[in-house]
């Protein structure tokens, strides 16, 4: 009698146990707590890689060069792309240039490649990134048509004429979208390899498709979106930290901000909330772990930095910066500078090394310039055409004009420096 007693008095316990301590991340699991990631249960500061290429090579060789050469740099977290969708009338193209693909569009039931030329090449990306101490950032999809993103579950499943946003109300695409989730996140959940799961890149109203009446400024349909996206993968994976991959717009109702051009003001979509997101309250959501934000003012405002305007490029993406660290600092959580670039040598040194130090001195936990360039890539002679106007050329990954490669010493430096503050700041 009393055996059976103890055994239900333990058994209690143990619910009371379960109820109040969260279970712990396992071992290489980084996690975030008041503002800050840990690793290991020591601060986890760094420099970041974007590159979109790494799982479009074709030997793994080059993904190991490359690794290797991050690792050199002293970069810590790579985000890609966990997503590459094409169309069914894609395929032989696809086979013949060997591109990589996930997802194949025929009809509105996509079907996956987890084949040599699919899933495996991200799987050795995700398997081999560990050997050179690095974790990644995957994404799920695209706002933007590049490599298969949103407008492919549109365009198969609403069909045309819809808006872009249908993407986060039609329940046949939701539904769509959340196997292709549960399909990555079941495939990589048990691996400290990842650093945190992206429910999107850019996220935002308008695509290369209009948006609706649905997604204005107060309807916070990215919000809901976000918040039911984000509890679903947490329901599939209860250990790695989700984000949303947005560019950190911001929708404050009570300051219009904006710039002057030839005397006229201008209220400003970053910040007035008719790209979609509300970053202060995206970032309040319990399975939000960090934020992300982006930041291009020279293509953001191209009227710009020119006669008619008090307004610089430099200054602007200071403010930029310095609102989304108070952002942060008010949520308590982490934020990624997560992308950013201006073109030209000389822009790029004078400029990043004005935002970069912005950006430690408000504690910034990763800084991610756009994009890592690797150089004396060996495939298919050094002279590839990947897809769009992406190329391999002479051993060069693509270069969109922002990739940053280390014959480009001043800039580099900017970088591998960070890398060393960063280290500092990290158990
Ligand atoms: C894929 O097919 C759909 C439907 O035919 C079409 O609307 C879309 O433009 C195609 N996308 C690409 C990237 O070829
Ligand atoms: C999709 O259709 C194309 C022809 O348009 C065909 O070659 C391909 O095998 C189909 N793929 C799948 C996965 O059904
Ligand atoms: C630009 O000019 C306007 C109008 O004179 C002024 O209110 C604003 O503060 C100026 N902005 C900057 C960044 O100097
Ligand atoms: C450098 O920035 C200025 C100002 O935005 C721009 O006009 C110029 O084209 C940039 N230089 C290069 C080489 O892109
Ligand atoms: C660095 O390498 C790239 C790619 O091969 C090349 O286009 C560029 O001219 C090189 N830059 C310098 C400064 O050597």
């Amino acid at each position: 009698m009393w055996s059976l007693l103890a055994v239900l008095l333990c058994e209690l316990l143990a619910l009371a146990g379960a109820s109040s301590v969260k279970p712990s991340s396992p071992k290489g699991f980084v996690t975030q707590k008041n503002g800050q990631f840990e690793l290991d249960g020591k601060p986890f500061n760094f420099v970041g890689a974007n590159s979109y290429w790494l799982p479009l090579l074709t030997t793994t060789a080059d993904v190991d060069a490359t690794f290797k050469e991050m690792q050199s740099a002293g970069i810590k977290v790579l985000r890609t792309w966990g997503f590459n969708a094409i169309n069914g009338s894609e395929v032989a193209d696809a086979l013949q240039s060997g591109l990589t693909y996930y997802q194949v569009w025929n009809s509105s039931d996509w079907v996956l490649n987890d084949g040599p030329q699919g899933l495996q090449r991200l799987d050795y990306v995700v398997n081999t990134a560990g050997k050179y101490g690095i974790k990644l950032i995957l994404a799920f999809t695209n706002n933007w048509v590049g490599y298969g993103g949103m407008e492919l579950y549109i365009n198969w499943i609403a069909g045309a004429g819809n808006t872009h946003d249908v993407f986060y109300t039609n329940p046949k695409i939701v539904q769509s979208y959340q196997r292709y989730v549960s399909t990555i996140v079941n495939r990589y959940k048990n691996s400290p390899n990842i650093f945190a799961w992206e429910m999107m890149n850019e996220a935002r109203c308008l695509g290369d498709l209009p948006s609706g009446p649905a997604c204005v400024p107060g309807t916070e349909l990215l919000t809901k979106w976000y918040q039911q996206q984000s509890n679903f993968i947490r329901s599939l994976d209860p250990f790695h930290m989700i984000t949303t991959g947005g560019e950190g717009h911001f929708y404050w109702k009570d300051k219009n901000i904006g710039f002057w051009f030839d005397g006229v003001f201008n209220s400003d979509y970053n910040f007035n909330g008719q790209a979609g997101e509300d970053f202060d309250t995206d970032l309040t959501l319990p399975n939000v772990d960090f934020g992300t934000y982006h930041l291009y003012p020279q293509t953001w405002y191209p009227e710009l930095d020119t006669p008619g305007s008090n307004f610089s490029i430099k200054d602007w993406g200071s403010f930029w910066i310095q609102a989304h660290a108070t952002a942060a600092k008010k949520a308590n959580k982490p934020v990624l500078l997560e992308e950013f670039g201006v073109t030209g040598l000389q822009n790029k040194t004078e400029i990043y090394s004005v935002w970069v130090d912005l950006a430690l001195k408000t504690k910034h936990a990763g800084i991610f310039p756009w994009q890592f360039g690797m150089l004396g890539l060996k495939e298919d002679g050094g002279n590839r055409l990947i897809k769009y106007a992406d190329a391999i050329i002479d051993g060069a990954s693509p270069n969109d004009g922002f990739a940053i490669y280390k014959n480009q010493t001043a800039v580099w430096n900017i970088f591998t420096n960070v890398a060393k503050v960063q280290a500092s700041r990290s158990g």
